[in-house]
């Protein structure tokens, strides 16, 4: 039977009746649905409304419900089901008869549908944070690897200075951490329950909020009974979150396609994770990092659906809010997806790291190097850049580096030259010249290496959904 039929006269138009159903997608809910409606009947239970025996066999019929779907995907078949929450009272009632309908005491679709996203976003959390500790992992790795191997900077896309490729892997570790904390973040404000909010104005029982809160793993239940059947924060500051991190995903592979061109030639694109051109024989497409890049349009369409779907709604529920499960779905399943793959790429990967050493130490990257040993030598800064400046343009002239200059040449130039100008511009005196916390001088390097080592363990350690 329907969830509401008692009031109409007249039967629903058939297209329309089809048109609005959710369960075709939301039918994903289903193992949030029981858990969160074994949650509610206990509550019923300790309210009196259902006795001990009642409840026994609504939960039995739960778990009956779980298992069928579990085992036949087919089971979820159901065109009458109106949504995940019709569903399972339709099936409830099938196995255990009108006890079943029972079930639904004090309870709105409202606060179960809010719960039941709520669920689905921390169970998402908890994915993601896995799959980004593997993921940063594969960066961890690769500097670690990577010692003191070198490469050039960019800045305009045009050659500035050279760095150690641990240092340029650990900008990204940067990134996806922070994409890691956001997601911790938004899990804080997600785990809260709205079961006993009722339709808009809180339950008509006095049901232990406490208890169902507890029960399913939340941190409290939510204060507000308005809001909580209207919000969808939580999902948006989610696929916020995911938009972010395919938006940083998209940087990566952007520089990925580019290293991976003959013009650089820094990366050697993996096999098993590229294509070939049905025409041009000799190609290796970066289709993997294509679609990567590509994903990360499709995410930030799903947060701006999702922002433009509440923006101007009133309050409380309104049947808008159905239409931000599909956006937050696909943006999860996207990103989900994705994050396994990259990191089989980031792993099997081949960096070429003698055209990057080579690349590090030409272009006139020594350049600034050249312009703090005259700085040393007590010339002003923006004198000894114009001097350097200077012998830049005449090795342009010749076709040759810096250190190439006579000291000739050199004091044709600025006399603060001095025979041993070509040992600053050696690629470990470079490198060493950026001796900051946070720059690429090896021993800062090493300890941040170290540090975001400690920072990502942390992801790890953070206590998973099951330990509750
Ligand atoms: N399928 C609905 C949704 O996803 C469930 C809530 C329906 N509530 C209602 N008052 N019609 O939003």
């Amino acid at each position: 039977m329907k969830m509401w039929s008692g009031r109409f006269r007249q039967p629903l138009d058939a297209e329309f009746e089809q048109w609005q159903r959710s369960f075709p997608y939301d039918g994903r809910l289903l193992p949030f649905e029981l858990v969160a409606s074994g949650a509610h009947a206990r509550a019923l239970e300790r309210a009196g409304v259902l006795t001990p025996a009642e409840l026994t066999e609504i939960l039995t019929g739960l778990d009956q419900i779980g298992s069928r779907a579990e085992a036949s995907p087919e089971f979820l078949n159901d065109p009458e089901a109106e949504d995940v929450h019709h569903f399972v009272e339709k099936q409830l009632a099938t196995l255990i008869g009108s006890v079943g309908y029972k079930l639904h005491t004090g309870r709105s679709r409202n606060e179960q549908i809010a719960t039941d996203l709520r669920l689905f976003v921390r169970a998402s959390i908890d994915t993601l944070q896995e799959m980004l500790a593997s993921w940063i992992d594969a960066f961890l790795t690769r500097a670690e690897k990577a010692g003191n191997a070198a490469m050039p900077a960019y800045t305009h896309l045009q050659p500035a200075e050279p760095v150690l490729v641990a240092h340029w892997l650990l900008a990204y570790v940067e990134m996806f951490l922070r994409d890691a904390e956001r997601l911790t973040d938004c899990r804080k404000r997600a785990n809260l329950c709205p079961l006993g909010s009722g339709a808009v104005a809180g339950a008509t029982l006095t049901l232990n909020r406490q208890a169902m809160a507890a029960e399913l793993g939340f941190d409290a239940p939510t204060a507000n009974s308005i809001d909580a059947t209207s919000d969808r924060d939580f999902a948006i500051e989610f696929v916020n979150a995911l938009s972010q991190l395919a938006l940083h995903l998209s940087r990566w592979a952007e520089e990925m396609i580019l290293f991976s061109t003959p013009a650089y030639g820094f990366v050697e694109l993996p096999e098993p994770y590229s294509t070939g051109s049905s025409a041009m024989p000799q190609k290796k497409n970066p289709d993997l990092l294509e679609l990567a890049r590509g994903k990360a349009a499709r995410v930030m369409g799903c947060a701006t659906t999702l922002q433009t779907l509440v923006k101007g709604l009133p309050l409380a529920y309104n049947k808008d809010l159905q239409e931000t499960q599909e956006p937050l779905f696909d943006a999860a399943d996207t990103v989900i997806s994705m994050l396994p793959l990259v990191t089989g790429w980031m792993q099997t990967v081949d960096f070429n790291d003698a055209k990057m050493n080579q690349a590090a130490q030409s272009g006139f990257m020594n350049a600034w190097a050249a312009a703090a040993y005259l700085v040393d030598r007590g010339v002003p800064s923006r004198l000894a850049h114009e001097a350097v400046g200077k012998a830049v343009q005449l090795c342009i002239e010749r076709g040759c580096e810096l250190k190439d200059l006579t000291l000739g040449d050199l004091h044709s130039i600025h006399e603060a030259f001095k025979s041993d100008f070509p040992s600053c511009l050696g690629l470990p005196e470079v490198l060493a010249l950026h001796d900051v916390p946070g720059g690429t001088a090896p021993r800062h390097v090493k300890r941040a290496l170290q540090n975001a080592r400690e920072r990502a363990a942390a992801l790890r350690t953070q206590e998973p959904l099951a330990a509750r």
